[in-house]
Formats: C-alpha cells, structure tokens, sequence
C-alpha cells in the first residue's frame, strides 16, 4: 500500500470515530448477476442474468467516488463473463484506477482464466477441499487450482464462505493458501442464511470451532486475511450492523452494507466478517485497528 493511501485511510477512519460519521469508504459495483455456476449456498445469481453496460457501470462507478468511496470491489454474479461490446472487466478495474480509487479488487469464482494484474486482490471463492468445494460448486476445483497456477500475477486471496457442508474443511483451505503459488492469504466468511439456503446456517458452537481453527492456523503461519479480535463477536452475532461505511450499487440502485439489507432480519445472523470488522473498527476498538494495520499492510 502506498504511504499516501494508508494517511487517506487513517485521516478517513479518525473522523469517522471521532466524529460518529456514516460515510462511506468501501463500495462494490455488481456488474452481472449471471453466472455459469449455480452454488448450493447462494441465493444472487441468475436473477435477471443481465450484463449492466460499460456506460452505466462507468456511471455508478463516478457516483461512488463522488460520495467518498475509495476501496472498489467488482461483484457479481461471475466478474470474468462480464462484457460489453469491446470492454472487458480489465477495462472497468483500469478505469476505476484512473478514477482515483486506491484500491480495486474484484471477485471471481476462478472457473476462467486469471489475467488481471491491474487488480489489487482477486477474491477468488474457494469452498474448501476438492470433495466439499465440489459438493458446493459443481465439478470445479480442479479447473480452478489449475486457473491459479496459471494466473498472471501473485494477486489472489482465497475466499471462503463457511457452511454446513464445508465446515470441516476450513484446516485444508488455510494449507492450501499458504502453499499455492499466486496465492497472498485466504478470508473467510459464515454463511449468512437467506430463506432459501436457512439449512446451511452454523450454530453458535460451530463458528466457535471455526473461529478456533482459523486463530491456531494463523498462529502457526497460514496467511489469513480476517481479524481474530472479531471472532467472538461473529460467533455470537453480537457485532453492529449494517456496517454504514460499505455501500453496494446494483442497476442503478444503492444498499447501505449489502444487497442483503432488504432481506427482513437477516442482519442479526450476519455471516460476513468485513461488517464485524468494519462496524467494529469504526466504532474505535483498538485491538480491531492494531490487527488492521499489521494484517492490511501485509496482504494489500
Ligand atoms: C455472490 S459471489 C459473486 C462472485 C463470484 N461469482 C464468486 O462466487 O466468488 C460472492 C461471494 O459471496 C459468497 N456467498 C454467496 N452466498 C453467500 C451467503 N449466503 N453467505 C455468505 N457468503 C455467500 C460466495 O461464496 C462468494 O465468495
Ligand atoms: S459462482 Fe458466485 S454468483 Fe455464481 S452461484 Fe456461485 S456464489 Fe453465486
Ligand atoms: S449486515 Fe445485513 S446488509 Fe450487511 S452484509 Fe450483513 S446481512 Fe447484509
């Protein structure tokens, strides 16, 4: 990271605590809800399975700068099939650059090949071992491993969320991370239950023996991204939401936190652990912003 942009976060957090203000710093354009894959867990593809055009992505993208944001994530659906005319996804993360975002990240499934180097972090789902990550997502793991041993730049995260059928294998995608090329650390999340997928759901002793192995895996040197001083307030649901600082920006519409926020109690069982860490962050914990500084500067 450069110093510039740790100042311009810090200068940004400090006032945000100090001042108890809900500006925004994070933001995510979905650029498609379609898909090629249809995941047991997730209840956002396909919907209308329409690709957003370059000029109204350009649009919403200018609209989120304007309001403060400067971490952007690409979303979908799945990123890598987005497309219109001759602009690509390289095209918007190149042009989210020289809009003045500091930080552009993108989130891919991996089930196409990785040539993005422009990104600063390619959240990349995988959803445990080949067996869970499978049952999952369909016959994938092996084309993903073999799309990261191929990609073009050491810019990938693994990206985990945390369900009932995988939760056995949060040990294997830690190994994992730390001993595949192209690969800087893993993050996870808890599956958060929609109606749809409520029997995926981890009960509260479940997430503390995730939690648990995630803090001993990160002890003995597995590179991962989340904080372990949020972990008691994941496990018991017990962190604020919604996080005001994350906005996401869907056909034209904006959610504060997440497209999730218009699901009805949905944020009491919250599974993601950005908001934990954020909304806590921004609520002055200093053990949140120690684990930040050291853990940010590291991977990003
Ligand atoms: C919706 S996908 C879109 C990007 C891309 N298609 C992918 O799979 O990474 C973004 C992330 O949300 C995760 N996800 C989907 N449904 C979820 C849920 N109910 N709870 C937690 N994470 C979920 C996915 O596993 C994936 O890591
Ligand atoms: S690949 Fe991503 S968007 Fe597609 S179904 Fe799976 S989680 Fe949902
Ligand atoms: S706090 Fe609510 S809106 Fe935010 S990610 Fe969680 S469920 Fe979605």
């Amino acid at each position: 990271m450069r110093a510039s942009t740790f100042f311009y976060f810090a200068k940004f957090g400090i006032q945000t605590i100090l001042f108890r203000k809900k500006d925004p710093i994070l933001g995510t354009v979905i650029v498609t809800d379609r898909c090629n894959l249809k995941c047991r867990h997730c209840s956002v593809n396909n919907i209308t399975a329409v690709m957003y055009s370059y000029s109204q992505i350009r649009r919403e993208m200018e609209q989120l700068y304007d309001m403060g944001v400067r971490i952007l994530f690409f979303c979908g659906g799945e990123t890598f099939l987005w497309r219109d005319g001759e602009h690509t996804l390289r095209n918007l993360v190149t042009e989210a650059r020289d809009m003045g975002f500091r930080i552009v990240n993108v989130v891919t499934n991996g089930t196409f090949p990785i040539d993005l180097p422009e990104a600063d972090l390619i959240l990349l789902s995988l959803d445990g071992d080949r067996a869970r990550h499978n049952a999952i997502r369909g016959d994938t793991f092996d084309t993903i491993l073999e799309n990261v041993r191929n990609a073009t730049a050491d810019n990938i995260c693994f990206y985990m969320a945390i369900n009932q059928i995988n939760k056995d294998a949060v040990r294997d995608v830690c190994l994992l991370a730390k001993e595949t090329e192209h690969v800087r650390a893993v993050s996870f999340n808890f599956h958060t239950p929609y109606p749809d997928t409520r029997e995926l759901a981890l009960s509260r002793e479940e997430k503390a023996a995730c939690c648990e192995t995630i803090a001993r895996m990160r002890k003995a040197g597995a590179p991962v991204f989340n904080l372990p001083g949020a972990f008691p307030y994941l496990v018991e649901n017990r962190f604020p939401t919604p996080c005001y600082q994350c906005v996401v920006m869907e056909n034209g519409k904006l959610s504060t936190c997440g497209r999730c926020i218009a699901v009805p109690g949905l944020c009491q069982e919250c599974g993601y652990f950005f908001v934990a860490e954020y909304t806590l962050l921004f609520r002055g914990n200093l053990r949140i912003l120690l684990e930040m500084l050291t853990t940010y500067l590291k991977y990003i």
